[in-house]
């Protein structure tokens, strides 16, 4: 079988996790990796036994045998990369948030246009065998006509490598809301199938990671903290979005605060309700049967890797066999979303997306 030629770009925890998701796809195989510490480079080519390294992408896109790449890299060389690679005529995987705001993103959606090549988005949530079922349901009718939509990701404390590029805003673009609400606002919009969203009224707000030194943990993901480094984002973000005049949403998001860690999507309809994305791990569909009030609880297959799943499809795009399954507009709407929640949080007013 012929195996598209990968790249990866950018070596640390997602990129392995691309490089060592790519083992198990079929019709794809890793050739070289990229990454600017050499150390770092030099250890993960060894661990995923790949032989070619390149410490400046701009090498690694002008080698001939590379295919496709995968973007794994903070969020501010997102843009440069994508772009850089689109016009060196290789496909692009690109990890989420797609950018730092829309501008960008609308950049990027460019350079894949006069490319012709093929640009898909990291969102890995919509993969998940649960994500599936629940589109699905809603897709069948089982919901009836949904008008609410109620998101909840809630961390005690678990802002990711404070100090770091995840909480400077220069690196980052935001905190907690640009790095992980990105996923269940995708998450949403895609199994409801509504991509218009009008109207945003929220708030965002950073109350723990900063004085660094002050901030108490258990435990950090792309730690320890940096006390010498930046925290200039949000950790905390609420807020009440318009979808037109049918469908609203309203979500809760926290890196950091003083509740417990809680997560769900909750999709609201006529007919029935649907929660997902659980921490509970429950599929839980709350309807009616037999004229009674009955809750549904579904048991599924759910040992899928959803990485697996989104980069064999990516493969199988690039191959011609198959349509990404997360595109750049999808991506953009996204960006704007978030962009737009910045905004009514700084003017302090319901704002258009
Ligand atoms: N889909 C998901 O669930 C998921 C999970 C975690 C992170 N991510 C995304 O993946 C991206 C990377 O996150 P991470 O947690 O792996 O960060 P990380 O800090 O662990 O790794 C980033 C790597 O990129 C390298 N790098 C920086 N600039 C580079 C450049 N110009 N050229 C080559 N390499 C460069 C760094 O040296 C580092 O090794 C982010 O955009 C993040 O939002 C996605």
């Amino acid at each position: 079988m012929e195996k598209v030629k990968i790249g990866v770009i950018g070596c640390g925890t997602i990129g392995s996790v691309h490089t060592n998701a790519y083992a198990k796809v079929e019709n794809a195989e890793v050739v070289a990796l990229c990454d600017i510490l050499p150390d770092r480079l030099a250890e993960k080519a060894k661990l995923h036994n790949v032989a070619k390294t390149y410490t400046d992408y701009n090498q690694l896109l002008a080698d001939p045998e590379i295919e496709a790449v995968s973007v794994c890299v903070p969020n501010n060389m997102h843009a440069p990369i994508a772009i850089a690679a689109l016009n060196a005529g290789k496909h692009v995987m690109l990890e989420k948030p797609m950018t730092l705001n829309p501008d960008l993103a609308r950049d990027i959606i460019a350079a894949r246009d006069a490319s012709g090549k093929q640009l898909q988005m990291g969102m890995v949530w919509r993969q998940k065998d649960e994500a599936e079922l629940v589109k699905e349901a809603i897709e069948a009718g089982r919901l009836g006509e949904i008008y609410q939509i109620r998101v909840k990701l809630i961390r005690r404390r678990g802002i990711p490598g404070l100090g770091g590029w995840f909480t400077t805003k220069a690196c980052s673009g935001g905190g907690g809301l640009i790095d992980i609400a990105v996923h269940f606002l995708d998450l949403v919009m895609w199994a409801s199938n509504n991509w218009n969203p009008t109207r945003v009224s929220a708030k965002v707000y950073s109350k723990f990671g900063s004085p660094i030194k002050d901030y108490h943990y258990v435990s950090m993901w792309a730690g320890p903290p940096k006390l010498d480094g930046t925290f200039d984002v949000d950790d905390y973000a609420a807020g009440f979005v318009r979808f037109g005049k049918k469908l609203t949403l309203s979500f809760e998001v926290a890196w950091a605060c003083n509740a417990e860690d809680e997560s769900y999507v909750e999709f609201l309809g006529d007919k029935g309700g649907v929660t997902c994305g659980s921490n509970t791990g429950k599929t839980i569909f709350r309807t009616e049967v037999d004229n009674h009030i009955a809750d549904v609880e579904v048991r599924y297959d759910n040992s899928g890797d959803g990485f697996v799943k989104e980069l064999t499809k990516f493969a199988n795009a690039v191959q011609g066999k198959g349509e990404v399954p997360a595109t750049g507009e999808q991506g953009l709407v996204a960006m704007r979303l978030l962009d737009a929640i910045y905004r009514s949080s700084e003017a302090d007013c319901e704002v258009e997306v």
